[in-house]
């Protein structure tokens, strides 16, 4: 099986642009950030959390206040104005709303894939663009860290348009880990010119899938939903805790670009040993990204060595 190169990396002293940290994960990946020396561009269409005020009044942290759906470009932009742009994208905002599919509102489908989906592209493609226009002085992209979800590998009944989104990110995703390998090694010198400054970029592209997490964002998005999601729920901090690790690529962490959190595996009978969360890193081959991934288990292809047992 083949794993990437380890990947150690410094976040200290770099600017992280952070999506959806009014509340939930994207506060608390925030939070840490903050306290390892980064710089954290927060976000959110509401006023910071309280965590945030001190860091941005002593100007460690600023935010930008904005629908990433209405506005998403302009955020980019104002950063760059303002910073001169971020070497960490950390694509933690999205919208829930489990329900049957046929009771779910064609505006509700449709902001799901959009905030999910289609904002995390567009948010990537400003982000590189930035570089493309301002290359001389613009920081360059370095880490992308999608929340995507384990949603992506197991259908569930109330779900059809949220691992539709998410499991589209996963595979854009995949795209552009391909489209970096493919500008490296084989794209001609007239294509790179073509493309200009950006065709030089290969930031390192994470996808973390967590099973369901204890942010709130289940039970509010039950309320009038009629299919209600059930099972043990993650520790925010475990969720957190990964996604530092795998920012800076510390331990097994810097080996994995995909990494799933589960609650519960599904056979507990064949892997009695990991009662409660466990982490499996999803090794980085051929088959990860094939188009029947969703229907094999993925404690089955999860690789062994390094499944590490979480705090319970
Ligand atoms: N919780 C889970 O069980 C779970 C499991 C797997 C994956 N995930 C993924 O983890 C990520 C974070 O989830 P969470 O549980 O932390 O959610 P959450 O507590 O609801 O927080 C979502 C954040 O996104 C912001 N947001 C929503 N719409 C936005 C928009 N249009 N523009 C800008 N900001 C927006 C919200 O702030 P405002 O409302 O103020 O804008 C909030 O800060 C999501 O991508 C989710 O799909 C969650």
């Amino acid at each position: 099986m083949e794993k990437i190169a380890n990947t150690r990396y410094e976040p200290t002293g770099k600017n992280a642009f952070v999506t959806g940290t009014s509340k939930g994960l994207g506060e608390q990946i925030g939070k840490r950030l903050l306290e390892m020396g980064v710089h954290v561009i927060g976000n959110s269409r509401s006023d910071p959390p309280e965590s945030f005020v001190e860091y941005i009044a002593n100007g460690a942290a600023d935010y930008e206040i904005g629908d990433l759906a209405q506005n998403g470009q302009q955020i980019i932009e104002t950063i760059y104005e303002k910073h001169g742009g971020y070497e960490i994208f950390v694509n933690n905002a999205g919208a829930f709303s489990p329900d049957y599919f046929s009771r779910l509102e064609p505006e509700v489908i449709a902001r799901e894939i959009n905030l999910d989906l289609v904002v995390p592209l567009l948010l990537h493609r400003g982000w590189f663009g930035l570089y493309n226009q301002q290359h001389s002085d613009a920081r360059k992209p370095e880490l992308s860290v999608n929340i995507c979800s384990i949603s992506s590998f197991y259908a569930w009944p109330g779900g059809t348009a949220y691992q539709a989104a998410k499991s589209g990110l996963s595979a854009a995703l995949a795209g552009l880990r391909s489209m970096e390998a493919y500008l490296q090694d084989n794209a001609s010198v007239s294509d790179k010119e073509a493309l200009g400054a950006v065709a030089g970029l290969s930031p390192r592209i994470v996808a973390i899938y967590p099973d369901n997490v204890d942010t709130g964002l289940l039970s509010k998005s039950a309320q009038g939903s009629l299919y209600r999601v059930s099972g043990d729920l993650l520790p925010v901090s475990i969720v957190t805790d990964t996604v530092i690790k795998a920012i800076e690529g510390k331990d097994k962490f810097g080996e994995y670009d995909d990494i799933a959190i589960l609650v519960n595996p599904k056979e507990p009978e064949t892997r009695k040993e990991l009662k409660g969360v466990y982490l499996a890193f999803l090794p980085l081959d051929g088959e990860t990204h094939r188009p029947d991934f969703g229907a094999r288990q993925l404690e089955q292809i999860a690789d062994e060595d390094v499944l590490v047992k979480g705090r319970n």
